[in-house]
């Protein structure tokens, strides 16, 4: 018998349930299907809604779980609102439910918030005459650091003196590890960038003006100088958001410090068809947490209409780190299978959530989360009946 791994499952507010729900489907059935794998799953609520009921953002037991018992955690999303443009905060004013994602990052060191971006056929991406061939570049953002910190301070009596800092420490730890992260990534890539198949990783930054950037950068080289197979590529981030519309093709690894990461991130989503089928790990050495990078959109909260792609693509990249992690050829093979499923019914075109019905796709009846998620599921078991 395999060992079982302990997967906690963090569903959080708004559309997370709905999306994670189909994500964990698949997750059992790749789990009941595939000899050598084996997967339970622990649940715990999270969130906003959940603060506003109790007063905390998560039971104390699952902070203790997801530190000391789980082998990987599976993220929906967290964030809710009292009423519509009014989110539920802590009492120092932070969005409740922040420790769940951005504690999380910082107290478990998951210090390379990876995010892949690929197009797949048959989904829309608004760049005119680019392609799935086009678009295949995975952007490493330092998580535990930079204006995420959460150094900060509000100062001024009255209104006229208010001041508010955000500090933005950049350490040499800090960005090494994400750095180094990143290169081995690009060892791994056998393909490298569309445009020339070239292993290139590119140091995202704004050394030309910040001096964490310079630092960020400095490490960049130094690190570079070890992995002589990687051809070092640099952007300033104002205009490395030009080059990624006009160019996708051209990237293969793209590293950046935290806040410029979670910026570039959404651009990425965007081109990748959007938000509906962005996945993302938060990684570290010790632990790994997984989400759709989507947020709860309280607004299409219980519509049944969430695309639940992303949370499934998060739930393939979960078993992708597992297999890597412990060894397991079953969890890889796992994670090919969704991937493909996923890769079929897209290319496939007429069961998509509403946001993948546009453009060429504007006349297909758009399907339920709960559809999704199925569809996917019968593709899934057609190719475990293969094997
Ligand atoms: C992300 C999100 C989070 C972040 C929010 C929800 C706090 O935008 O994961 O990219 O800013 O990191
Ligand atoms: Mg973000």
């Amino acid at each position: 018998m395999p060992r079982t791994y302990k997967i906690q499952v963090l569903p959080g507010d708004g559309i997370g349930p709905e999306v994670i729900q189909e994500s964990v489907k698949i997750l059992k059935t790749v789990s009941n299907g595939i000899s050598g794998l084996a997967l339970s799953f622990h649940e715990f609520p999270c969130g906003g809604k959940y603060y506003l009921e109790t007063g905390c953002e998560w039971p104390g037991e699952a902070e203790v779980f997801s530190k000391q018992e789980a082998d990987a955690i599976l993220l929906g999303a967290v964030g809710w609102e009292k009423s519509p443009g009014d989110p539920v905060r802590r009492d120092d004013g932070q969005l409740a439910g922040a420790t769940v994602v951005l504690g999380q990052r910082r107290e478990l060191e998951l210090y390379a918030n990876v995010r892949p971006v690929k197009l797949y056929a048959g989904v829309p991406t608004p760049l005119a005459d680019k392609h799935p061939r086009d678009i295949d570049f995975v952007i490493i953002r330092e998580n535990t650091e930079g204006l995420y910190a959460g150094i900060g301070k509000h100062y001024g009596e009255n209104e006229r003196e208010e001041l508010a800092i955000d500090m933005r420490p950049i350490s040499r730890i800090g960005s090494e590890r994400v750095i180094q992260y990143a290169m081995k990534l690009a060892m791994k890539r056998q393909k490298g960038a569309p445009s020339d198949g070239k292993p290139r990783v590119t140091c995202v930054d704004k050394s030309n003006v910040l001096i964490g950037d310079q630092l960020f950068r400095r490490i960049f080289d130094e690190i570079a100088q070890l992995y002589t197979n990687v051809v070092p590529d640099y952007a300033y981030v104002d205009a490395w958001t030009m080059w990624c519309l006009r160019q996708p093709e051209y990237y293969n690894v793209v590293v950046a410090p935290n806040m410029y990461g979670d910026i570039i991130s959404d651009l990425g989503a965007a081109i990748q068809g959007g938000m509906g089928v962005a996945a993302g790990g938060n990684i570290g050495d010790m632990h790994a947490m997984f989400e759709p990078i989507h947020g709860s959109a309280p607004r299409h909260a219980g519509k049944r209409r969430a695309n639940p792609v992303a949370a499934i693509l998060a739930g393939k990249m979960m078993l992708e780190w597992l297999g890597e992690r412990q060894n397991n050829k079953s969890a890889l093979k796992a994670a090919t299978i969704i991937e493909e499923a996923v890769k079929d019914l897209l290319s496939e075109g007429r069961v998509r959530t509403y946001d993948l019905c546009v453009r060429s796709y504007a006349d297909v009846k758009p399907s339920t989360t709960k559809q999704v998620g199925t569809a996917i599921r019968k593709i899934v078991l057609q190719k475990l009946k293969a094997l």
